[in-house]
């Protein structure tokens, strides 16, 4: 495991949880050993706590991309009012990654395309989707993805199942079966879905099952219509200590986790509801 996941993980501001964060790490650590090379990318960065690890995971040759417009927005205020552009800055400060000015887009994800992403990063190995969640997003940031994606290059959605956010799962799902499309789940945790090319998930199972072999999780076989993929998740133990060292962490360095909001500023803000009068 890395210092910044054992040291500094919860000290950056985010959404990701720490199982998913040692996913991404094993995974982005282990694709060399299959031969599969290239860059990184990531809609929807806020703070930089699941792009950190994508950073840190750079090879010399390797660029890592972070997508995000890096602004407030109706559902996040930075409580210290510097914003999302500001803090993601320092953070990468403080944690001495140095991204070059190709490495990072400030704009919507839909003001990039694939050939820009691979002139900036080259083909992706790993691309990391929690930008937008609204179904005309997540359709267009899968696709997005995949379009930049290297040959065994991997997808993971965020937010895949979670009832906050239903229009993620209806996307993903519509996206997956549309037609000609190659990618298979291959993996699905409380928070996020791990896709690959179908004919590449032999060798991700295979990463999968070091990965479980080696980490305190519960293991489960699940399906999507015909295609059988893993679902994972930490075990009641693990959790607990990552629930207290997150805790403990957000007491020292006032940060948090869960409370950000995901809402894309390509949509207007919802008409409040009115009050309900007293009866
Ligand atoms: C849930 S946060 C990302 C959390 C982060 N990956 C983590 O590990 O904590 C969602 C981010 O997506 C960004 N975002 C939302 N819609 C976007 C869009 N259409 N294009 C680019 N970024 C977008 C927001 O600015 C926000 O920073």
């Amino acid at each position: 495991m890395s210092g910044y996941l054992r040291r500094d993980f919860f000290k950056v501001d985010g959404n990701t949880s720490y199982f998913d964060g040692e996913l991404f790490e094993f995974l982005l650590l282990t694709q060399s050993e299959s031969g599969i090379h290239g860059g990184m990318a990531e809609i929807g960065v806020h703070h930089g706590r699941s792009f950190f690890i994508l950073a840190k995971a750079r090879l010399a040759h390797e660029r890592a991309l972070a997508i995000d417009v890096f602004e407030d927005d109706a559902m996040y205020h930075d409580p210290r009012g510097l914003g999302r552009g500001i803090r993601f800055k320092q953070n990468c400060e403080r944690l001495k990654i140095v991204l070059t000015q190709d490495e990072v887009f400030a704009g919507l994800s839909t003001a990039i395309g694939p050939a820009e992403i691979r002139r900036r990063v080259g083909a992706v190995r790993f691309f990391s989707v929690d930008g937008g969640h609204r179904y005309d997003d997540v359709r267009h940031d899968l696709s997005l993805a995949a379009d930049s994606l290297a040959p065994g290059g991997i997808i993971v959605a965020d937010d895949f199942m979670n009832p906050q956010w239903p229009e993620v799962s209806l996307a993903t799902v519509d996206w997956l079966k549309g037609p000609g499309n190659a990618m298979t789940p291959v993996l699905a945790t409380p928070a996020k879905l791990y896709l690959c090319a179908r004919r590449d998930k032999p060798v991700y199972q295979a990463l999968l099952k070091r990965f479980f072999a080696g980490n305190s999780c519960v293991v489960r076989d699940t399906a999507m219509f015909s295609d059988e993929y893993y679902f994972a998740r930490q075990s009641t133990r693990a959790k607990l200590q990552c629930l207290l060292k997150e805790r403990i962490v957000s007491r020292l360095f006032g940060t948090a986790s869960s409370r950000i909001g995901t809402q894309t500023n390509t949509v207007a803000e919802p008409t409040p509801l009115p009050e309900k009068r007293a009866a």
